[in-house]
């Protein structure tokens, strides 16, 4: 307990003081919230560009802590958000239980895909947390850099997410296969699921005990499922992996993202007992306050094409979410991650235009 208290809390002027996000997650309230953005590191900075090339492919960066550590601090440095996300992929844990996986140029991500029945003896846990031991490495490296008030965020992809490329052996725009692999075999889709749960949990555990201070789980295609079925592949996997991160962990602050979820993220948040939820740029955000930010901080929700466009929209939308979400807990996002052609200077404003709210909402 007081390494955990050491580990959460700062000291200024005398006094202990959590850092801001970290307040925001438990619950707090600010005038100006915390921010942070969704592929705050990546190939919009040209400082990222110029690592990525040295690095030579996408797996490698990952692999490599020095690297890793140094894109997962440039967005801190060049914006000063209030937290860094450890800089790797929700990929990592399919590579680390023995599929191949591979990133290629202009193609995203390639993997051999699954066979559906077919037992999973090509998959194993063992070896798992070793293989992706220079993360925890980065995430070291990552915690002796980073200024006393920025909080390191780790994480890793909910199980359905991850099983959709596992079986599709790519990323697809309608996750066709694995949802049909759910129906057609639903006692091997669990165990694919069940492979992940654990393997997750402890993947989440080694990166809290090297120094994360809060986790996301990132479900991208959860908004694809019907109601049973995403209480069966989204909530069920997500209530397992948070119960087995709080028994080592109990007071870390896990963030959940079930994007695309729609109405069912209410019961989401009721069931899986997640500290903060992530909200996508398609939310009511007049239904988001009254029906999740009553339970849990909420995290969101800026469209990251308007960070591409910028202009008096990006302005407006900025403090239409301060002004309908300001009132609660919050933390000031995206809905989705930035993507490449963003210009560097609108992410600048927006911070400039979330530091300086001082809103009646
Ligand atoms: O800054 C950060 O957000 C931290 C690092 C991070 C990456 N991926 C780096 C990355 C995080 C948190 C992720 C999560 C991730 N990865 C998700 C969930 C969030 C989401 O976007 O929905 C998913 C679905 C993936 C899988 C993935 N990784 C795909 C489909 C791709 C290819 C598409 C693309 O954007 O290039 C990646 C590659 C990837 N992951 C890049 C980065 C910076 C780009 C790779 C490059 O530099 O060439």
């Amino acid at each position: 307990m007081v390494f955990f208290i050491q580990s959460e809390l700062r000291l200024l002027s005398g006094y202990y003081v959590m850092k801001k996000i970290l307040r925001a997650l438990s619950g707090e309230t600010f005038t100006s919230p915390p921010i942070w953005m969704m592929r705050q590191a990546g190939r919009y900075l040209p400082e990222y560009r110029e690592i990525r090339k040295q690095a030579g492919s996408f797996l490698d960066l990952c692999y490599s802590p020095e690297l890793a550590a140094e894109v997962t601090l440039q967005p801190i440095r060049r914006f000063g958000f209030d937290a860094a996300i450890l800089f790797a992929d929700i990929l990592l844990i399919p590579d680390g239980l023995g599929q191949n996986v591979a990133f290629e140029e202009g193609r995203g991500p390639v993997l051999e895909p699954l066979e559906v029945g077919k037992n999973l003896k090509g998959l194993s846990l063992d070896g798992c947390l070793e293989h992706l031991a220079p993360v925890f490495e980065t995430v070291e490296r990552v915690k002796k850099d980073l200024p006393d008030e920025v909080a390191l965020i780790g994480f890793c992809g909910a199980p359905w997410t991850v099983a959709t490329y596992m079986i599709a052996g790519h990323g697809t725009s309608d996750q066709k296969p694995a949802r049909l692999a759910a129906y057609q075999d639903p006692v091997w889709f669990q165990a694919v699921i069940d492979l992940l749960n654990e393997s997750s949990i402890d993947y989440l555990n080694a990166q809290i005990a090297a120094g994360c201070e809060a986790v996301q789980i990132f479900d991208s295609w959860s908004g694809v499922l019907p109601e049973a079925e995403f209480l069966q592949w989204c909530v069920a996997p997500l209530k397992k992996i948070i119960s087995g991160v709080r028994a080592q962990h109990p007071n870390i602050p896990i963030i959940g993202f079930p994007r695309g979820a729609g109405l069912f993220y209410e019961s989401f948040v009721e069931n899986t007992k997640v500290d903060a939820v992530s909200i996508d740029t398609a939310m009511s955000l007049p239904w988001v306050r009254t029906h999740l930010q009553n339970r849990v901080t909420v995290q969101g929700n800026l469209d990251p094409l308007l960070v591409v466009q910028g202009g008096d929209r990006l302005e407006y939308q900025v403090k239409y979410i301060l002004s309908e979400l300001g009132s609660g807990p919050l933390v000031f996002n995206l809905g989705h991650g930035l993507v490449p052609e963003t210009p560097v200077e609108n992410v600048a404003r927006i911070i400039e235009l979330v530091r300086s709210n001082n809103v009646e909402s």
